[in-house]
């Protein structure tokens, strides 16, 4: 008889046992669902945040991709043209460089047709070599007036471009109040190989303004076409407007053309923001930003 309580006992005891260790496994795995689940949304908040953020970076920027120089060119010329004709009194500024010739030729066809008129336009030109006077042929200022101004009916009292002679101090301080007082309705950009915009070259500051600079020497070599291909030549500071004057733009134009320029037209479109990358600073721009290449430039697209 009292074998038999014993053992009633104990299967009592075996079975509180079995359940406690059930009720614990329970738990254990309540608990690792919780885990899981957590994890989970952890995951899914930082993949959203991820691609909301890569969004909104990239949500302004229209990428055009063209058969070539001409048709990137007319491209730009249409963007321009409609600006004008939306706002007659516009504030643009301007690039130099080989990249924007064809559009300026064609912005000088349609002014001649009539069809857009430079008349109230104000412009302000992105960069000056320092080292060589105004009127050198190889200025900056000779290039805006041999490649456009002079052929469009703009007021030359108008057209502003940094002046690298004299106090440069004073002047870079001058031109940068100019800005101040006269936003930007547009921005045309070319790119240098390295990157650059302006004469921003790789490692500049974001949050810098009108500011001169050392050139870097990727960039004296690709400018010596402009001086008989002697590197001498080629002056080796400049004056330009900084990063944050170009985000300052409600509308930037970005051209590239030829494979020169395909990695950092890969390297900008990959929505990287880099300051060793100055052309990447367009991914964080406020408002539109298109960007104008031919089939070269995309093609690491
Ligand atoms: C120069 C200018 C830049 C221009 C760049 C590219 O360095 N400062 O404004 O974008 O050259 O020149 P290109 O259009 O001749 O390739």
């Amino acid at each position: 008889m009292e074998k038999e309580e014993e053992l009633v006992d104990m299967d009592e005891k075996g079975n509180t046992i079995q359940k406690e260790k059930q009720k614990s496994n329970k738990t254990l795995s309540l608990t690792s669902k919780i885990f899981m689940f957590v994890l989970i949304l952890i995951i899914i908040f930082f993949g959203i945040l991820y691609i909301f953020r890569t969004f909104k970076r990239r949500s302004q920027i229209e990428l055009i991709i063209t058969n070539n120089y001409d048709e990137m060119s007319l491209r730009a010329a249409d963007i321009i043209t409609d600006l004008i004709k939306k706002n007659p009194n516009a504030n643009l500024g301007l690039a130099t460089g080989s990249t924007p010739l064809g559009l300026y030729k064609e912005l000088i066809k349609r002014n001649a047709k009539k069809e857009i008129s430079f008349s109230n336009i104000k412009t302000y030109n992105l960069d000056e070599y320092c080292g060589i006077p105004q009127n050198h042929e190889k200025s900056y200022f000779s290039f805006m007036k041999n490649n456009l101004f002079n052929y469009i009916d703009i007021n030359p009292n108008n057209t502003h471009i940094p002046k690298a002679e004299g106090d440069i101090k004073i002047n870079i301080q001058n031109y940068e109040k100019m800005l101040e007082k006269n936003k930007l309705n547009l921005q045309l950009l070319g790119v240098g190989r390295n990157g650059h915009i302006g004469f921003n070259e790789p490692g500049t500051d974001f949050n810098l303004g009108v500011h001169d600079v050392q050139l870097a020497e990727k960039t004296i070599q690709d400018n010596a076409r402009f001086f008989e291909n002697d590197i001498n030549k080629v002056p080796k500071r400049a004056i330009t407007m900084g990063i944050k004057n170009i985000l300052d733009a409600d509308t930037i134009i970005l051209m590239a053309n030829g494979t020169k320029k395909a990695e950092a037209i890969k390297n900008m479109m990959s929505g990287v923001v880099d300051k060793n990358i100055p052309v990447s600073a367009l991914n964080i721009h406020k408002g539109k930003v298109y960007v104008i290449v031919d089939k070269e430039a995309a093609n690491k697209l």
